[in-house]
């Protein structure tokens, strides 16, 4: 039995200093049991906790506001997994055609199903040239046009005049390395702006005031009125000291929860840490039902190949040479969005017409493209098919299958990225000091399902205007109250607990349990019988995380515990995912019940939140913005979808 552990005796025996600075203040101590914890307190206007493309813009933001700014990052910041972005980031620029960031709106609302909140919709769109001339600015390498403008390709979902105008070609790229040259140059924006950055550390838990919260214990949190957030507390990796950060705005862009899943493009880093954290809170988590396949991930390696490569004029066949795409969006084929592409890439398999000796894959063809543009524009993808797939793209087709991405879901924010939940008669209410950004947050933009290359622009929107709205908001070096003495106990308790853990299991198992149920129950096409085997077999594996065994009991560069942490953050992600998909009775964007096949606006155009209360899933529900920000644009009523 997994038992609750409360530290025998513990202290903080200094208060953290009240004024700002870099410099960590107090040390103390804490004990738990025979275990005694060095306690390192710092103070900072802003904390963000990520170094991906969203904290990395979130930091410079508020650097450049004069923002007193740490960042936490469990990685080196270029490590971070925007790096692995390939084919580039949409925005109404208008270098190839005629564009409007009103029909880059209209494409991203119906992409979305009608889930995307169409105020943080118009928001992010109408901002993309703005950001994307920024990061030019900023030294991003674009690939260029003859004439020198930046170069922009086809991608799926995008078009011309409300859908009228057939393909856009909106998507700006640095070839097919986009994410990478991204990271880089944000990177270097840091430095220049002197974000300090906290390498490496682990953030473990939210600091959350106890005033206005009636009991907040790990795993058991009843919220009553609008909690404030104070800070985190984080786990340096290196030699294991603990640290307080006690901080006005918390920004929290620690990015998706792909390795749920047993076959994910996503880095194995990829585990929901800052979801986890905002749902130990009591905090809610929203529409996390809703898991993007990518049509082409590698067969077996689950290596990405970009849908860049179909904006270049690659296309999937089947086992009878057959353009397949053809039959299932007649008009945008295979730049159909993504959900739609791995909809019918599972048909064709099921159906009998998959490739390969098990008929279970489907091929994308590069080699009718000319090598020079395979060159200059795929590099990236030609070499992962060559080592992953042992393919020369210019001669053969790459095998493929849909792949686990990107999570639409996350902690619930409004356009401005402060993190929101259901308060009284109120589900818009704002948790003071919380904000989130990036794939970690759910502004809705995305709604059911992202298009292609609106990622790398949601993090760039969003990390600015999380910045933005602490300058409007707050001010630098803002007095803020001293912590509770006991901030952190708990976490560390419960940090201590898993470092000791001498259970039966070794996390890897249960790892691999809970990627097997959730690959095999949450999956492109869902049932009910699917669904709720999968909530009584994920519900299984977290009780089977009480019995884990961790092996190594020391704190410097303990990877075991580390590993053991990610995947507690990762069971409560598949947890909540599992029960909002059986909850949801109809088919919407990614979420393709076989039971439940059409869309259903009147009962289910609203966004789930997912609560882990007593180590149990509670669902709420809350409605779908359809309103916009200003008389800009109107907002687009539901119509049925095709392509
Ligand atoms: O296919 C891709 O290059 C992925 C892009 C994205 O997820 O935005």
């Amino acid at each position: 039995m997994w038992r609750r552990f409360l530290p025998r005796s513990s202290f903080f025996s200094k208060k953290a200093s009240s004024s700002i600075g870099a410099t960590p203040r107090f040390l103390s101590t804490n004990s738990v049991g025979s275990s005694s914890y060095t306690i390192v307190d710092h103070t900072y206007d802003a904390v963000v906790v990520g170094a991906g493309g969203a904290g990395l813009r979130a930091a410079i933001g508020l650097s450049e506001h004069g923002f007193n700014t740490a960042c936490i990052t469990k990685l080196f910041p270029t490590r971070s997994h925007t790096v692995a972005a390939q084919g580039g980031i949409n925005a109404a620029l208008g270098n190839m055609s005629e564009d409007d960031w009103r029909w880059h709106m209209y494409d991203t609302v119906k992409g979305s199903d009608w889930l995307g909140d169409q105020d943080a919709i118009q928001y992010m769109c109408r901002e993309a040239p703005k950001a994307v001339i920024e990061l030019e600015n900023y030294g991003l390498p674009f690939s260029r046009t003859e004439d020198g403008k930046i170069y922009q390709r086809a991608f799926g979902g995008q078009s011309l005049n409300f859908g009228k105008g057939g393909q856009a070609y909106r998507c700006a790229c640095a070839a097919d390395r986009t994410g990478h040259a991204l990271l880089h140059t944000l990177y270097g924006q840091a430095m220049k702006h002197n974000t300090q950055f906290f390498v490496e550390y682990f953030a473990l838990d939210l600091i959350m005031g106890k005033d206005d919260m009636q009991l907040i214990l790990r795993h058991v949190a009843v919220i009553n009125g609008a909690g404030t957030c104070h800070g985190v507390i984080a786990l340096n990796m290196e030699d294991g000291t603990l640290h307080r950060f006690r901080a006005a705005n918390t920004i929290l862009a620690t990015g998706g929860y792909g390795r749920t899943y047993f076959s994910a493009t996503s880095a194995h880093t990829c585990t929901g840490d800052g979801n986890a954290m905002v749902a130990r809170a009591g905090l809610p988590l929203e529409d996390l039902e809703f898991v993007q396949f990518h049509p082409t991930g590698i067969y077996g390696a689950g290596c990405l190949i970009t849908e860049g490569s179909r904006g270049e004029g690659g296309i999937l066949r089947n086992s009878e040479g057959e353009r397949f795409m053809e039959r299932y969006a007649p008009t945008a084929k295979d730049l159909a969005s993504r959900d739609v592409v791995s909809r019918s890439m599972t048909m064709e398999i099921r159906e009998g017409r998959g490739v390969g000796p098990l008929k279970d894959h489907i091929y994308l063809h590069l080699n009718h493209l000319p090598p020079d543009v395979l060159k200059e524009r795929l590099p990236g993808i030609s070499e992962t098919a060559a080592i992953f797939a042992g393919v020369d793209v210019t001669k053969e087709p790459i095998p493929v299958l849909p792949t686990v991405h990107y999570n639409m879901g996350g902690i619930p924010t409004n356009y401005h990225g402060e993190v929101i939940h259901i308060k009284g008669d109120d589900p818009d209410a704002v948790i003071p000091g919380l904000m989130a950004a990036g794939e970690a947050a759910c502004a809705s933009v995305h709604g059911a399902n992202r298009l292609g290359a609106n990622s790398l622009l949601d993090i760039v929107v969003f990390g600015r205007a999380c910045a933005n709205r602490v300058a409007e908001i707050c001010k630098a070096g803002q007095k803020q109250k001293p912590l509770e003495n006991d901030a952190g106990e708990r976490t560390i308790a419960w940090l201590d607990k898993l470092r000791n853990a001498s259970g039966s299991l070794p996390t890897s198992k249960i790892r691999l349990n809970m990627q097997r149920v959730m690959q095999n129950n949450a999956a492109v096409f869902r049932t009910q019988e699917t669904l709720e085997e999968g909530c009584q077999l994920i519900d299984k594996t977290w009780e089977s995380f009480h019995d884990v065994k961790v092996s190594d009991r020391s704190l410097i560069w303990n990877s075991d515990l580390i590993e053991t942490i990610e995947l507690e953050n990762l069971l409560i992600n598949a947890s909540i995912t599992m029960h909002s998909a059986e909850a949801r009775k109809e088919s919407r964007g990614a979420h393709a019940r076989e039971d439940f096949t059409k869309r259903d606006d009147e009962n289910w155009m609203k966004h789930t939140l997912g609560y882990w209360e007593n180590e149990k899933v509670r669902l709420a529900y809350r409605p779908v913005h359809m309103n916009t920000l200003d008389d800009q644009v109107e907002s687009f009523p539901p119509k049925a979808r095709v392509y």
